[in-house]
C-alpha cells in the first residue's frame, strides 16, 4: 500500500509518499480499498503539530485523514454484514492519506447513494461535525436565526444545508466574493461577504435582536463578536480557531499564536447566566468511542442524501501524491466546498 506519513511536524514538505504493508486485520475489522480520501482544514493542523489529538493518539510518524472512500477488500472473521467488493465510507482517527485503511467495523458505513466515490469521501467529517454542532448541540427551533462563519466552505457547506433543511433562518459569511454565489445556493437566506461589507453592523441588520446559533471556527478573530450578536438563550459553537493560523505558508508563527492565545476572550459565568447565553464546543476526534452517536447521525445523514434533501459540496481533486498541494490550496483560505485526494489505483469513475 501506499501512504502520505509526516515524520516531524513542519511546512509542505513534511507529506511524504511511501510504500508500507497493510496493517493487521483483527476479528472485527475491515480492510477498505481506498477509491477517495477527504481532504479536511484540521489535517494541516496535524501537520503542523498542532492538532492535540493526533500527538495523544498516535505522534510521530503520523499519516493524516480522517476519512475515505473505497470498496471492502476484506473482513475480520467476526464481520459477517460486509462482503469484498461492497462500496463504503469510513472515518478514521488518522491514517485516511493512504490506498488501503484497516479500521473497526463501527467505523464503516454503506456509501450515499448516487454519489461517486470522490463525492462520498468528502462527506462524513464535515456532515458529522456540522450534525454534532447544530443536531446534538443547539436543537434549534424552526424559525431560530443562525450565523455560519466561513459559510461556503467544507463544515461552512454542510452546516448551511443542515441549519436551511431544519427550518432555521440562515445567514452565511463568507471571506471572498467567489464563495458568495455557493452559499446561495446552498439555502442561505442571506450571505455576507466579510471582504466586501462591514461584518457585525450587516449581521445586526439580518437578526437585530441577536442569533438564537452562531457557529464559530475562527478563533480569536471573530469569537468575541460572535458572543455579543447572540440574543437572549442563544448558543454560541466554537469548534476550531483557524484564522490563528497561516494562509498558505505552511508554518505557524509561533510569537503570533502566543498572542492570539492571550487575545482569545475568556468569557465570564456571570456574563452568561445574566444574558441567558451559553457557549459550547466539541472537537470529535474525542469522540470515535461514541459508537452510538456517529452511527445514529451518520444513518440519518444519509438518509438525507438519498432523500435529496443534503448535496455534495463541490470537489476539486488531486492525486494522492500531491496532498501538499492540496493542503497549501485549503491554507489560502480560497476554496470552497472540498478537496479530495486520489491514490493511484483507485477506479474514480464508478459510482452507485
Ligand atoms: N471540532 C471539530 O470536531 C472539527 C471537525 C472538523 C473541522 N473542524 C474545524 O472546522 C474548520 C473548517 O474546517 P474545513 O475542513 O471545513 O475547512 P474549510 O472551511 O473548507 O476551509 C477553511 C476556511 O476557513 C477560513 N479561514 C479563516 N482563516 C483561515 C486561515 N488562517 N487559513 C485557512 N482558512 C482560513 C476560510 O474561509 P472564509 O475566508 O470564507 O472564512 C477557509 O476557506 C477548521 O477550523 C477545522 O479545524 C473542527
Amino acid at each position: 500500500m501506499q501512504k502520505i506519513v509526516i515524520h516531524r511536524p513542519g511546512g509542505y514538505d513534511r507529506l511524504v509518499l511511501e510504500r508500507a504493508a497493510v496493517p493487521h486485520l483483527g476479528p472485527t475489522d475491515v480492510h477498505v480499498s481506498v477509491a477517495a480520501i477527504g481532504v479536511n482544514y484540521a489535517d494541516c493542523v496535524v501537520r503542523m503539530g498542532l492538532y492535540q489529538s493526533a500527538r495523544e493518539y498516535v505522534g510521530w510518524p503520523i499519516t493524516p485523514g480522517f476519512e475515505v472512500a473505497g470498496t471492502v477488500a476484506k473482513v475480520g472473521h467476526d464481520v459477517t454484514d460486509l462482503q469484498p467488493g461492497d462500496p463504503v465510507i469510513a472515518v478514521t482517527r488518522f491514517g485516511g492519506y493512504a490506498s488501503d485503511v484497516v479500521v473497526p467495523r463501527r467505523q464503516v458505513f454503506e456509501m450515499p447513494r448516487g454519489l461517486t466515490f470522490e463525492q462520498a469521501a468528502a462527506f462524513p467529517s464535515v456532515h458529522l461535525t456540522a450534525y454534532h454542532a447544530i443536531v446534538e448541540l443547539v436543537r434549534p427551533r424552526i424559525g431560530d436565526r443562525v450565523l455560519v462563519h466561513s459559510a461556503a466552505g467544507g463544515v461552512g457547506s454542510a452546516l448551511v444545508q443542515i441549519a436551511r433543511l431544519l427550518g432555521c433562518h440562515v445567514v452565511a459569511v463568507v471571506g471572498a466574493g467567489h464563495k458568495v454565489e455557493l452559499a446561495h445556493a446552498l439555502g442561505a437566506h442571506a450571505v455576507i461577504d466579510a471582504s466586501r461589507d462591514r461584518l457585525w453592523p450587516t449581521a445586526e441588520l439580518h437578526a437585530p435582536v441577536g442569533y438564537d446559533a452562531i457557529f464559530d471556527a475562527n478563533g480569536v478573530k471573530t469569537l468575541r463578536q460572535s458572543y455579543r450578536h447572540l440574543a437572549p438563550t442563544g448558543r454560541l459553537v466554537i469548534y476550531g480557531f483557524h484564522s490563528m493560523l497561516p494562509r498558505g505558508t505552511g508554518r505557524p508563527s509561533w510569537w503570533r499564536l502566543a498572542w492570539d492565545w492571550l487575545r482569545t476572550p475568556r468569557f465570564s459565568p456571570f456574563d452568561l447566566t445574566n444574558k441567558n447565553r451559553s457557549i459550547m464546543g466539541f472537537n470529535l476526534s474525542y469522540l470515535f468511542d461514541h459508537t452510538r452517536r456517529l452511527t445514529d447521525a451518520m444513518d440519518q445523514l444519509i438518509r438525507w442524501v438519498a432523500d435529496g434533501r443534503l448535496r455534495p459540496p463541490p470537489i476539486r481533486s488531486f492525486p494522492l501524491a500531491e496532498a501538499a498541494r492540496a493542503q497549501q490550496l485549503l491554507e489560502t483560505g480560497t476554496t470552497v466546498g472540498k478537496l479530495v485526494l486520489v491514490p493511484p489505483t483507485a477506479d474514480r469513475t464508478e459510482s452507485r
